[in-house]
C-alpha cells in the first residue's frame, strides 16, 4: 500500500487521486483540503429553522467550497416583484422579471451576499414581506426551472455546498453528497425565534408564519420540499451545531474516500 508516515507516527494511506486519508487517529478535518482535484458537490436541502445555513456555511469554510444559498435567489426575485409591483401570483410576470434580473450570490464569511441588480440586498431580502414572497414566488413551475438552471450553472464546476429545498432532487441529482436535515418543527421555530430576538405578538405573529411557510414549502405541486431517495437524514433536534458539522464531515470523508480507491 502506497503511503507515508505523518507526523504523529500514524500512517497516511496515499491513494491514487492525490492527497491523503486521515487515519481515524487524525483529526477529521485535518486533511480534507488535500483533495485539490476532488471539487464536490453537496446539497444540503431541509425547512427553515433546522440549522441549514449554518451547517452549510461552516462546512464549506472548512473544505474551502464556495457556500451557494439557493433561497437567496427566490427571495431576491421576491424583492423586485415588490419593487416593480408585480404580484407574487402572475407566473409570466416573473419569469419575465428573472430573466430582466441580475441576481448573484458572492459567499461571504456568514452566509451569502446578496446582489439584485447590482444593489446589495443582503439584508432587505431576509425581512418578513420578501420571506412571505419567496416561498409564493417559489411555488410556480417556470420561476423554478429559470432558477435551477442558474443554480446548476453556479454549481456546475463542483467545490460548492448548495442549500435549498430541491437541491438533491432537482438541482443536482447527481450530487457527491446530499443532506436531508430536519429537526422538530417547535424547536426549529423556537430557534428562529431566538435568532431574531423576538417575543410576544411579533414572536407569534413569526411563528405562524413559519409554519405557514413550511406546509407551502412541503405542499406545493412542482418540486415540493422532500428528501432525496438517496439523502443522509440528519434530525438536529437534539444536536449541536458541532455535533452536526462532525457527521456531515464524516460522510464528505467518507466520500473522498471512496472516490480515491
Ligand atoms: O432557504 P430560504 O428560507 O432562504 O428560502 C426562501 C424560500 O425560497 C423558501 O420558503 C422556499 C424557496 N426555496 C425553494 O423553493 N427552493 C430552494 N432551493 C430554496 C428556497
Amino acid at each position: 500500500m502506497a503511503g507515508a508516515w505523518g507526523r504523529s507516527g500514524t500512517f497516511l494511506y496515499v491513494p491514487r487521486c492525490s492527497g491523503t486519508l486521515p487515519s481515524h487517529r487524525v483529526e477529521l478535518w485535518a486533511h480534507m483540503n488535500s483533495f485539490p482535484d476532488r471539487k464536490l458537490i453537496i446539497a444540503i436541502d431541509g425547512p427553515a429553522g433546522a440549522g441549514k445555513s449554518t451547517m452549510a456555511s461552516r462546512l464549506a469554510r472548512k473544505l474551502g467550497y464556495a457556500n451557494l444559498e439557493s433561497g437567496a435567489m427566490y427571495r431576491a426575485l421576491a424583492l423586485k416583484a415588490i419593487e416593480w409591483d408585480k404580484s407574487f401570483d402572475d407566473e409570466d410576470a416573473l419569469v419575465e422579471l428573472a430573466r430582466n434580473s441580475r441576481i448573484q450570490l458572492e459567499p461571504a464569511v456568514s452566509g451569502n451576499r446578496v446582489l439584485l441588480d447590482g444593489r446589495d440586498v443582503t439584508q432587505r431580502v431576509r425581512e418578513t414581506d420578501v420571506t412571505e414572497g419567496a416561498s409564493r414566488v417559489s411555488v410556480h413551475p417556470k420561476v423554478r426551472e429559470w432558477m435551477v438552471a442558474r443554480q446548476q450553472e453556479m454549481g456546475a464546476g463542483g467545490g460548492v455546498v448548495m442549500e435549498g429545498r430541491d437541491i438533491g432532487t432537482k438541482v443536482f441529482p447527481n450530487a457527491d453528497v446530499k443532506i436531508f436535515l430536519d429537526a422538530d418543527p417547535v424547536v426549529r421555530e423556537q430557534r428562529r425565534l431566538q435568532q431574531q430576538n423576538l417575543r410576544g405578538n411579533e414572536a407569534q405573529l413569526t411563528a405562524a408564519e413559519l409554519r405557514l411557510r413550511d406546509k407551502r414549502d412541503r405542499t406545493r405541486a412542482t418540486s415540493p420540499l422532500v428528501p432525496a431517495p438517496d439523502a443522509l437524514m440528519l434530525d438536529s433536534t437534539s444536536l449541536s451545531e458541532d455535533e452536526v458539522l462532525r457527521r456531515v464531515g464524516e460522510l464528505v470523508q467518507q466520500k473522498l474516500a471512496d472516490s480515491c480507491v
